[in-house]
């Protein structure tokens, strides 16, 4: 049966009105989308209705000009009632208790005034439209006659050439917004193509005047005692002529039939929430409800150079609202496989759509690579956030293996196995400086990486883990070929966590070669594997201090001395010897190292580089502690996993209540930091919430 709604809604608070065009770089409001919209929407904020006049409305839309999200409005569409007997407008503000509300998969709200009681209704009718449906009850004695109208204002940015950007057009079915072509890539990316468009079920006529509209229905309705009528508009945001053509039927097909959409997005939800909460404890069902919705809303549909749907990072922070990173997509992905599989799928061969291969223009030398991140645009189109100077941590075998396993098909295995052996063998050919078998994160030839700073920086990004420590000081060397050209660059250190993620990987892809019924493949990487093991085991372990840490290339000095969350990850790959893993442990579960307030930080609190606010250098990000969790469960410490566990959850600022998901939080206070609507943290908080 379906998971009770009641129980579920207003899992993240919703409310509130924009107080600029363009949202600051961490949006304070958070929004709700789905199907993989490019425009999401809030809830009213109760104190402050007076961008609704005497309506009732949705706050929003929020909408990507492509790469960065804007408001389009305060609240776009106001819904107003007209008492033709009066003739004045009813007040829909006088309701003296209003209530707004989220559900799973829609926006709600309800009010009462003078014997009509409204109920506003917003949900998707498919990943370009949002239907919303407006039911009017007549519960007073006598009958009633209204009209309705629909009405709102654009939200202008201060500035040219954005302000003039977005221009309304009053049409035969509503309201349009067209957009000028912009193309500031650094924060608004607009063609004239690009079109914002209000659709309503019946006959209306819209008047605009400079930058407000109005859109009446022709008809007055009348409504006997008890009886009710529905209105229904659809509000749809599409990049491209040809996808406003082809969302047009969809859209036209949902004002027909508003209660089908309605039905079809409850059932939806209703498997969502019934498969991802199936083993949440009964009192963390909400925490994990918001998981799913906070992924589902960073759910963007395939867009410009995006070809599949895609999970972003975070709606509400600028710089992660419209692309795609790779170990993002695999960690989100496995995740996501619990309640939506396709969407899984999709948000992993998204990112292979854009592996490099042999034929490539650029960079033929990185066949296999996966880019760091994807956008709308990429970089000869002049995009600034698309990132081919390095790839990202090799979790990609790891996440199609859970992926199938959650739900996936063998097709997907299928197409997905031999693009994941280039990519591993890519590693071995281009990120292993002296060829000994231990690869190090590093940089590729490209244009951006013109000198050994810039190099040694996309570096530190393919780790991931951007300004962590142990990056601090260390050298770059290039890489050669066997012509003795450069065909990218490597630090001088082998990274501890990398060559375990290259461990595990073999044993997935040794996985898959089974299924796929390539046995002399299985063999060869379980061979490899069993070498790797030996060589992390003895290089990268520190028997003094018992844990495992980075390692110097040959003849160079050692750097970082502290101890980092990596040293961890031996364990999650099960790498590690029984006694490795207990002087690991042992550092996991010592306040003065990583049993910190909030447990398990990037940077051990003891190690002289620790910083509680410094993003890699001690912050606790919830992937890292749940992959911590995950070693010490492999090796049967289960006490101690369900402790941090419980940790984690009880003590992250937020993480059980209504506020946003954090992108990382302070390992002292629990505050959460950066990115509000973290879609990893997301990611990982529905696997914490599942007890082994
Ligand atoms: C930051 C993180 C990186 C992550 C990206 C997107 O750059 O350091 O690991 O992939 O944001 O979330």
């Amino acid at each position: 049966g379906g998971a009770p709604a009641g129980e579920l809604t207003d899992l993240l608070d919703l409310r509130g009105f924009p107080a600029a065009a363009q949202p600051p770089e961490n949006n304070p409001l958070n929004v709700f989308a789905d199907l993989g919209a490019w425009h999401a929407y809030g809830l009213p904020d109760a104190a402050d209705e007076q961008p609704l006049g005497a309506g009732l409305g949705f706050s929003g839309p929020l909408y990507l000009a492509e790469e960065y999200p804007w408001y389009l409005s305060r609240a776009f569409t106001c819904f107003g009632l007209t008492d033709m007997r009066t003739g004045k407008r009813v007040d829909l503000r006088q309701d003296p208790v209003p209530r707004a509300h989220s559900v799973p998969g829609r926006l709600v709200q309800h009010r009462t005034v003078s014997g009509l009681e409204v109920t506003l209704t917003l949900c998707y009718a498919s990943n370009r439209t949002a239907l919303v449906t407006a039911e009017v009850r007549n519960s007073g004695s006598a009958p009633r006659t209204v009209r309705a109208d629909w009405s709102g204002a654009l939200l202008r940015h201060t500035e040219e050439p954005v302000r003039s950007a977005p221009q309304l057009a009053a049409t035969g079915t509503g309201v349009a917004v067209r957009f000028a072509r912009v193309r500031d890539h650094e924060q608004f990316l607009t063609t004239g193509q690009a079109r914002f468009e209000v659709r309503h079920a019946e006959p209306v006529h819209t008047t605009v005047r400079a930058d407000h509209y109005r859109s009446t229905a022709r008809h007055a309705r009348r409504l006997d005692p008890g009886e009710r009528t529905l209105f229904a508009w659809t509000e749809s945001y599409t990049f491209t002529t040809a996808e406003r053509h082809a969302d047009a039927s969809t859209a036209r097909a949902a004002l027909r039939h508003p209660a089908r959409v309605l039905a079809r997005t409850e059932s939806r939800w209703s498997g969502y929430l019934t498969r991802a909460l199936e083993r949440v404890p009964s009192h963390r069902r909400r925490a994990a409800a918001k998981a799913v919705q906070t992924l589902l809303t960073n759910w963007r549909s395939p867009a410009g150079l995006l070809k599949k749907d895609v999970i972003t990072p975070s709606l509400t922070y600028t710089w992660f609202a419209g692309g795609a990173w790779a170990w993002d997509s695999w960690k989100e992905a496995v995740s996501t496989a619990l309640f939506e599989p396709r969407l899984a799928a999709a948000a992993i061969e998204a990112m292979f759509d854009h592996q490099i291969t042999e034929d490539s223009a650029q960079r033929p030398q990185d066949a296999g690579m996966v880019p760091d991140a994807v956008f709308y645009n990429n970089v000869r189109q002049g995009g600034i956030n698309w990132n081919e100077r390095n790839s990202k941590p090799p979790l990609a075998a790891w996440a199609v293996w859970e992926v199938y396993r959650r739900g996936g098909d063998t097709g997907f295995l299928h197409r997905m196995y031999p693009k994941l052996t280039a990519y591993h063998a890519w590693w071995y050919r281009n990120r292993d400086h002296d060829g000994n078998g231990l690869a190090e994160y590093g940089a590729t030839v490209d244009p951006a990486n013109d000198s050994s700073k810039e190099r040694r920086l996309a570096a530190a990004w393919e780790s991931g883990m951007d300004n962590a420590p142990r990056f601090d000081e260390v050298a770059v060397a290039a890489n050669k070929d066997e012509g003795g050209r450069t065909v990218g660059y490597s630090l001088r250190q082998e990274s501890v966590d990398l060559n375990c993620y290259l461990y595990a990987e073999k044993q997935y892809l040794a996985r898959a070669a089974r299924v796929l019924g390539r046995v002399a493949d299985a063999d060869r990487l379980l061979r490899e594997r069993a070498a790797l093991g030996k060589r992390i085991r003895s290089r990268m372990w520190d028997p003094k201090t018992r844990f495992f840490y980075d390692r110097a290339l040959h003849g160079d000095p050692r750097t970082g001395a502290g101890k980092g969350i990596e040293g961890a990850i031996p364990l999650w790959a099960r790498v590690a010897t029984a006694r490795q893993a207990a002087g690991v442990r042992t550092a996991l579960t010592d306040e003065e190292q990583f049993a910190t307030p909030l447990p398990m930080p990037t940077v051990a609190r003891n190690n002289p580089a620790f910083d509680p606010t410094g993003y890699w250098r001690g912050l606790v990000w919830l992937d890292q502690a749940y992959f911590a969790v995950l070693g010490l469960r492999a090796y049967g410490y289960h006490r101690d996993a369900r402790r941090i566990t419980e940790r984690l959850l009880t003590r992250a600022d937020g993480l059980l209540g209504e506020g946003p998901i954090h992108e990382n939080y302070h390992p002292l206070t629990g505050k959460g930091r950066n990115s509000s609507n973290f879609s990893w943290s997301a990611a990982a908080l529905l696997e914490l919430l599942r007890p082994a």
